[in-house]
C-alpha cells in the first residue's frame, strides 16, 4: 500500500491548476448513459473513483475512452447490462448515481445497495422514495435495489418530490431520471451545490429542459430523447479549498488556476477572518499568508454553507492558529476521524458528539498517521506540511480516490513530499 513521506516546514509557493470536480464528473459520467448518441466530457480528473465509474460503465456494455488531455468519450448505444454490481459499489458509493439514468432510459436497473461508510450510515432511502414517486417499482433483494417500470409503462412519470433532508446525489438521481420522464417534475428542498448546477447545464446541452438548478426548487420538463453533446466539468471547489488551507497553513503564496472564489465564499471569508489573504485574479485565485492565523469557529451545512468536505482541512488550520475554535459537523455522524491522528501530532482537540473544540498550539510534530476517508487524509497531508520533521501518511488510496496528482502538485509548489510504494 502506498504512503506519503512529507518533510514539513516549507511554505508553498508558485502556481498550480485546479482539476475538474470529482463530485461533478461522477454524476456526469452517469448522465452520459441517458443518450444512445456519443457524449464528450472534458476536464475529467484522473482519479481512482473516475476509474471505478468508467469500469462500471464499460461493464454495462458501453464504451468509454479516456484520453490523456482529460477528455472522456462515452458511447452507450450498445448498453445491454443495466447493472451496478456490489464489487464496484462497495468501493464507490457514487455508483448509486447509475440508478436514475438507467431506469429512465432502459426502464430497468439493478444497483447494489452501498452498505456502510466510514463517515456515517449514509442510507439511500430518499433516492428510492423519490424514484418511487415517479412510478418506479423498486424491491430490495439479496442486497440489490431492483428497479423497473410498472407493466405497460414506457417511461417514468414526472412527480413532485420533496426529500426529508437535502441530498446531493439524491437530487442528481432525480434530475437525471426526470430528464426523460413523461411530464413535469418539481424537486423541492433540492441541493444547490455547484456540481448540481453543472449537471443541469450538461443535461440541457443534451436537450433536457431543466430550470432552477442551483436553487432549492428545480423544475424538469421531461423529453422523449436526449442527444449527444460536449460538456466541460466545473473546477473542483474542494480540491481548491484544500490547497487554500494548505497554503494558508504553511505561510505561502500560490495562484490556483481555474479556482472559483464564487464556489467557496464561506471558506474564503473564514480564511480572511483568520488573517490569510485571498483574492480573485485573472483565471484563478491567489492566496498568501504570513505569521500565525487566528482560529475560526464554523458549522458545516449544505451549500452555500461551510462544506463538510472542507471541515477536516480547515480544522488543521485551527489547531495551529492562535486561540480556540468550535467546529460543528452537522452533515455526517462520524466525520472526526482525523482528530485522533492530529492529536498524535500534538494537536489539542476535545470532541463531544458533533462538536470538536480546538486549542491552538504553536507547532505540530511529524508522526506516522492514517485516515479512513478522503478528506481526513487530505487534512493529514496539510498537517504533515506544517509539522516539524517527517510525517508518513499511510493508506493514501483514499487520497487517490479524490485528488488528482496531489503529491505532484505539492512538489510543484516546493513541498518536500514523496510517494513510497
Ligand atoms: N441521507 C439519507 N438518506 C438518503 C440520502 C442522504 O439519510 O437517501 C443523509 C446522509 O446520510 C447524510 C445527508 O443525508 O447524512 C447528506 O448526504 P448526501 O446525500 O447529500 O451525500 P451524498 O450525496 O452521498 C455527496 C458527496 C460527498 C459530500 C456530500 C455532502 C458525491 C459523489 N459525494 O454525497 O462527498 O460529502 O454530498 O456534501 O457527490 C467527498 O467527496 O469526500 C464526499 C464524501
Amino acid at each position: 500500500m502506498d504512503k506519503l513521506l512529507i518533510r514539513g516546514g516549507r511554505p508553498l509557493r508558485g502556481e498550480i491548476r485546479i482539476s475538474g470536480a470529482k463530485n461533478a464528473a461522477l454524476p456526469e459520467l452517469c448522465a452520459a448513459l441517458l443518450t444512445a448518441e456519443p457524449m464528450t466530457l472534458q476536464n475529467i480528473p484522473r482519479l481512482q473513483d473516475v476509474a471505478t465509474m468508467l469500469k462500471l460503465i464499460r461493464n454495462m456494455g458501453a464504451t468509454a475512452d479516456f484520453s490523456p488531455d482529460g477528455t472522456v468519450l462515452i458511447d452507450s448505444k450498445e448498453l445491454h447490462f443495466p447493472e451496478a454490481p456490489y464489487e464496484m459499489v462497495k468501493t464507490m458509493r457514487a455508483a448509486v448515481l447509475a440508478l436514475g439514468p438507467l431506469l429512465a432510459r432502459f426502464g430497468e436497473a439493478t444497483v447494489s445497495l452501498p452498505g456502510g461508510c466510514a463517515i456515517g450510515a449514509r442510507p439511500v432511502d430518499q433516492h428510492i422514495k423519490g424514484l418511487q414517486k415517479m412510478g418506479a417499482e423498486i424491491v430490495i433483494e439479496h442486497g440489490y435495489m431492483i428497479a423497473k417500470l410498472p407493466k405497460g409503462w414506457t417511461r417514468l412519470k414526472g412527480a413532485n418530490i420533496r426529500t426529508d433532508m437535502i441530498t446531493v446525489t439524491g437530487t442528481e438521481n432525480f434530475m437525471m431520471a426526470a430528464a426523460l420522464a413523461e411530464g413535469e417534475t418539481i424537486l423541492e428542498n433540492a441541493a444547490m451545490e455547484p456540481e448540481i448546477t453543472d449537471l443541469g447545464d450538461m443535461l440541457n446541452a443534451m436537450g433536457a429542459k431543466v430550470e432552477g438548478h442551483g436553487t432549492e426548487r428545480i423544475r424538469i420538463t421531461g423529453v422523449d430523447k436526449l442527444h449527444g453533446a460536449t460538456h466541460k466539468v466545473v473546477a473542483d471547489r474542494i480540491e481548491c479549498g484544500t490547497f487554500l488551507c494548505a497554503v494558508a497553513a504553511t505561510g505561502g503564496d500560490v495562484i490556483l488556476r481555474d479556482g472559483r472564489i464564487d464556489h467557496l465564499e464561506v471558506v474564503v471569508e473564514m480564511l480572511k477572518k483568520a488573517g490569510a489573504h485571498v483574492e480573485a485574479v485573472d483565471g484563478g485565485i491567489r492566496v498568501h499568508s504570513e505569521g500565525r492565523l487566528e482560529a475560526q469557529s464554523f458549522k458545516t451545512t449544505e451549500y452555500p454553507g461551510f462544506p463538510t468536505d472542507m471541515q477536516a482541512q480547515f480544522m488543521v488550520l485551527n489547531v495551529i492558529s492562535e486561540g480556540d475554535s468550535k467546529v460543528t459537523e452537522t452533515i455526517f455522524e462520524n466525520r472526526f476521524m482525523h482528530v485522533s491522528e492530529l492529536m498524535r501530532m500534538g494537536a489539542k482537540i476535545d470532541v463531544d458528539g458533533k462538536v470538536a473544540i480546538t486549542h491552538g498550539v504553536e507547532r505540530l510534530s511529524g508522526a506516522t498517521v492514517m485516515a479512513t476517508d478522503l478528506r481526513a487524509s487530505a487534512s493529514l497531508v496539510i498537517a504533515g506540511l506544517v509539522a516539524d520533521g517527517e510525517t508518513i501518511v499511510d493508506r493514501i488510496y483514499h487520497l487517490d480516490r479524490g485528488y488528482e496528482q496531489m503529491e505532484g502538485k505539492l512538489t510543484q509548489l516546493g513541498a518536500d513530499i514523496e510517494r513510497i510504494k
